[in-house]
């Protein structure tokens, strides 16, 4: 990638804006709204949140009021645990639309895997909630369809009956916590990786080995997380509600990790790492309930 408005490309030939705006944890209200309008307005054209963070609306508003074309913005929410089976599947995208007050999404992700730690039967209900993101993408209201925190098990299940093939996997990335074996099986498997929390929530910006590379380059903690990301070949989602933040974290086109900095990033120790994984998460937040 060799500017902000280069693209990756997936394997429908849908193109995905290089650097995406990241809206975990961001409230609903105007405090979102206001945030994702900054963002829009600094130049992030991809803005990626989810039916359970709750601001649905919030990112809906922003990119309204924005005054940028709905056509020019490409839009990630996720299906969340709840929501699992094939009518609840397609009744939950309905009501993200709703909620963003858009008449198609750009991406539409499985947030979490069932796992087998939690459902006996989760193989069946990962490819019942399949049918349903297939169903929405040959209706033409989805223009790709994916995968968020699937590992390898998880992929190989879901591919054994799969028509159409997952064309994303986000998952948690960033130097200390890499999954790099997840990471290349997704691209092996014709997936666009995706990053989630692409500065270790912030908590990598402080490790030495990160700020050493940083100033060796003369820039900043922050350039050199989304640049891993991105020389990694991995689409980063970059979180700031701070719009001199947000602008900053654009600027990682005037300078290139070296294969020695790459090559210290990769075997940094465990940093950052949120504890959110799929087969060990917390049970009552990924559960779920089962359809079907
Ligand atoms: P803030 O919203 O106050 O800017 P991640 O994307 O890994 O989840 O990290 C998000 C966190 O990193 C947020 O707390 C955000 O705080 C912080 N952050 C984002 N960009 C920068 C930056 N350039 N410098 C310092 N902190 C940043």
């Amino acid at each position: 990638m060799k500017k902000f408005t280069d693209t990756f490309v997936l394997s429908n030939g849908v193109e995905v804006p290089c650097i995406g705006y990241g809206t975990w944890q961001s409230p609903d209200g105007e405090e979102t709204k206001n945030a994702v309008k900054s963002a829009i307005e600094c130049g992030y054209r991809h803005i990626d949140t989810a039916s359970a963070y709750g601001n649905e609306a919030s990112v809906g508003d922003a990119i309204k009021e924005s005054g940028v074309a709905r056509e020019e913005i490409f839009i990630t929410t996720k299906h969340w645990v709840t929501e699992r089976g094939y009518e609840k599947t397609v009744a939950a995208a309905e009501a993200s639309l709703k909620a963003l007050g858009v008449d198609y999404l750009d991406l539409y992700l499985i947030h979490w895997p069932a796992v087998a730690k939690f459902s006996p039967e989760w193989k069946e209900i990962n490819a019942s909630t399949w049918r349903g993101f297939e169903k929405l993408y040959k209706d033409g209201k989805i223009r790709a369809i994916g995968l968020s925190n699937f590992h390898q098990l998880h992929i190989d299940a879901l591919n054994e009956f799969a028509e159409i093939k997952p064309m994303v996997n986000q998952i948690e990335f960033h130097p200390g916590f890499t999954q790099m074996e997840v990471v290349e099986y997704s691209k092996k498997s014709g997936m666009l990786v995706q990053a989630w929390s692409p500065l270790g929530s912030g908590a990598v910006l402080s490790d030495p080995t990160v700020n050493e590379i940083a100033q060796a380059h003369g820039k900043s903690a922050a350039h050199v997380c989304i640049k891993y990301a991105l020389q990694n070949g991995i689409n980063p989602l970059t979180k700031s509600m701070n719009p001199s933040r947000m602008a900053d974290n654009m600027n990682v086109f005037d300078f290139e990790l070296t294969a020695d900095d790459l090559k210290k990033l990769d075997s940094m120790p465990i940093t950052g790492y949120t504890g959110w994984h799929p087969e060990d998460a917390p049970a009552d937040a990924l559960a779920g309930t089962v359809e079907e």
